[in-house]
């Protein structure tokens, strides 16, 4: 099994970045306890702050990886390219938030990816990652 973990953009700035919503621990470190615990399951991460570039990862993710797991963070309310990108391949995207989208500013409750998504886990804080790898496990 060959899951891609993509994170959109500031999630590079995890530890720092709002830790009262995000938490303290950086993506890296929080990754490295992913790659140990799912150590069967290939996992590859990649990080962009720049909408066109999480379009293309998602195309060419296409035949390569069995599932992405995608928090496209601000751009899950903004991106009909990333929407649109899901729809046109055939790789199944499992949508993650840390926090509870839906218990924040009502701009935050619509999501471009959700429609096209084969599963959403959010508000688990970084566990929703664990708990988006474990649902293309079982
Ligand atoms: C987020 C929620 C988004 O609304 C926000 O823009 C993010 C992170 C989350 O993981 O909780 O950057 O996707």
């Amino acid at each position: 099994m060959k899951l891609l973990v993509l994170n959109g953009p500031n999630l590079n700035l995890l530890g720092t970045r709002e830790p009262g919503i995000y938490g303290s621990q950086t993506f890296e470190d929080y990754f490295e306890n992913l790659t140990k615990k799912f150590s069967k399951t290939a996992l590859t991460y990649r990080q962009s702050n720049h909408e066109g570039d999480l379009v293309t990862i998602i195309q060419q993710a296409d035949g390569v990886y069995d599932g992405i797991v995608l928090n496209a963070a601000a751009y899950t309310h903004t991106s009909v390219a990333i929407g649109d990108a899901i729809k046109a391949v055939s790789v199944p995207v499992v949508e993650v938030h840390i926090s509870n989208t839906f218990a924040r500013e009502a701009f935050r409750h619509n999501s471009f990816i959700s429609p096209n998504a084969k599963g959403v886990i959010l508000g688990f804080g970084l566990k929703s990652y664990d708990l988006a790898i474990q649902s293309f496990l079982e």
